[in-house]
């Protein structure tokens, strides 16, 4: 590829992150040539390491998490001499000395041209710090060739979430930050664009007019599993509501933007954020549901509620699962539902963004010849399963007149080669190519966190009496069916 000569830094160079998505998407984008011709990875962390013993635990992670298998050994041993593990205690900022030793080094190897990209996949706390020793070591200055990439969670509220925007910006320019979230590299997450703005026929139906209500369900079989330490200061509100599902919600409800350019994109979706109807602490219970796993049984082996997960308080009040209505004050979209829900130790691994039409205006068909009538209904099932499908009514052959709902699909399996790309070597390659459509803005950030933060202040204060309140692989508490049941509706998932 011709991409400028690149050296990628990443703290957190032993954890988890890199092991199971960073490290094997650089060398997926390897493979693939579209790495520069030019090129070092340097993995960062407290332990020490030869650059030897580093390549080899590379190596165990990408052939145990790369989406293509074990790697193919004269590519990685071609790969592995631009990997390189340097010790730095981020504590201890005089390690910072060797890190900038290793980076000037090979910035002089590469050449004048080469561009430099610090990732932070380490805990939030250890931001600032980072910022702070790269500043004084002189190692951000040229905004052209210097970028910063910041794993979430992005503060955890609105106040820390500016503070840090604050700290950032005294040392980098918006330009130079990436704020990743990763669900808006997902495939099927970037086609919501190109379904959107490259079709002609469902624009004109994208509005109050013919939308009754939209959902966007983004559910997981896992409990907590290893991470019960950070997930009990999150919850499901800041772990995913906040970022992945209010972005899914923007790409459904942004105005069409006038070009492919990331801010024009960005300001379309933050006019979605900045549209929404602020929630009033009275209507906080009205409109947001929560919940938490207890134990249950799924695939014939029993597993542990959430307060007895490994780290976890035995009396927790951090849920595991949100359900909330939102509205978008808008002409677009005055009046229709947008109910969100995410869950951990659901019944289903399973994201999908589901528009309910409005039903015809006048009902032609005898309601005994009818068997199940059905609204129109667009669902993007953004995985497992990569589709899209169109309900519509038919009828179903025979000599009496009885409608059928059937779909129309457009499935990625079939269609496309079925090994798309991870999110992750989207994001870098982007990071890379200085693009930063898929990326958070400082701002968009912010608002999203203002919109949930009377949520977050009412749930932290007023402890929930009923945790745990559903049983591992069921759907969520009854309240979330009841919250939708409300209006005339009921939660949708794919067959
Ligand atoms: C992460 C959350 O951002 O997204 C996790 O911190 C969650 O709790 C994960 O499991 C879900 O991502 P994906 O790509 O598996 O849907």
């Amino acid at each position: 590829s011709n991409l400028k000569p690149t050296i990628f830094i990443i703290f957190g160079g032993t954890g988890d992150l890199n092991k199971r998505k960073l490290a094997p998407a650089l060398y997926n984008l390897y493979t693939e040539n579209y790495m520069p011709g030019k090129f070092a990875i340097i993995g960062t962390g407290r332990t020490t390491y030869t650059n030897a013993q580093y390549r080899e635990e590379i190596l165990h992670s990408v052939n145990e998490f790369s989406r293509n298998g074990e790697v193919q050994k004269e590519r990685w041993d071609v790969f592995e001499k631009n990997i390189h593990y340097i010790s730095v205690d981020i504590e201890q900022q005089k390690t910072f000395e060797d890190l900038k030793e290793a980076i000037v080094n090979l910035q002089e190897q590469f050449g004048p041209d080469t561009q430099t990209i610090f990732y932070l996949a380490v805990a939030p706390n250890f931001f600032p710090l980072i910022a702070e020793c790269l500043h004084k070591y002189k190692l951000t200055s040229d905004e052209e060739k210097c970028r910063i990439v910041i794993e979430k969670p992005f503060g955890h509220d609105l106040e820390s979430a500016k503070k840090l925007n604050c700290l950032l910006s005294a040392i980098f320019t918006e330009k130079q930050i990436y704020r990743i979230d990763h669900y808006l590299g997902k495939e099927t997450v970037q086609n919501m664009m190109a379904f959107r703005f490259a079709n002609s026929l469902f624009e004109p139906l994208w509005n109050r007019t013919y939308i009754e209500h939209v959902q966007i369900s983004v559910t997981e079989q896992l409990g907590v599993g290893e991470r019960g330490g950070y997930y009990e200061d999150a919850g499901a509100l800041r772990d995913m509501i906040q970022n992945h599902l209010l972005q899914l919600l923007c790409l459904v409800g942004m105005e069409a933007p006038i070009s492919f350019n990331a801010d024009e994109i960005r300001d379309r979706k933050v006019e979605v954020l900045k549209a929404m109807r602020p929630f009033k602490p009275e209507n906080v219970s009205l409109q947001a549901v929560r919940g938490q796993y207890g134990k249950g049984w799924i695939e014939g082996k029993e597993v542990p509620g959430y307060r007895s997960e490994k780290d976890v308080d035995p009396e927790s009040n951090t849920e595991t699962f949100a359900a909330i209505k939102f509205f978008i004050d808008n002409w677009r979209w005055q009046g229709v539902p947008f109910y969100l829900r995410t869950g951990k130790r659901l019944n289903q691994t399973s994201s999908t963004i589901t528009i309910q039409f409005r039903d015809v205006p006048h009902h032609i068909f005898a309601t005994s010849s009818i068997e199940s009538w059905q609204q129109n209904r667009l669902i993007i099932s953004i995985q497992p399963e990569m589709s899209i499908r169109l309900q519509v009514q038919s009828k179903r052959p025979g000599l009496n007149m009885i409608l059928n709902p059937v779909d129309m699909i457009f499935n990625y399996k079939g269609t496309y080669d079925n090994n798309t790309p991870e999110a992750y070597e989207t994001l870098l390659l982007d990071v890379m190519t200085g693009d930063q459509t898929l990326f958070m803005r400082g701002d968009q950030v912010e608002t999203a966190w203002e919109l949930v933060m009377p949520i977050i202040n009412l749930w932290e204060n007023k402890k929930s009496l009923n945790f745990p309140n559903y049983a591992a692989d069921s759907w969520g508490p009854e309240e979330a069916e009841a919250l939708i049941a409300k209006d005339g509706f009921y939660w949708f998932t794919l067959p």
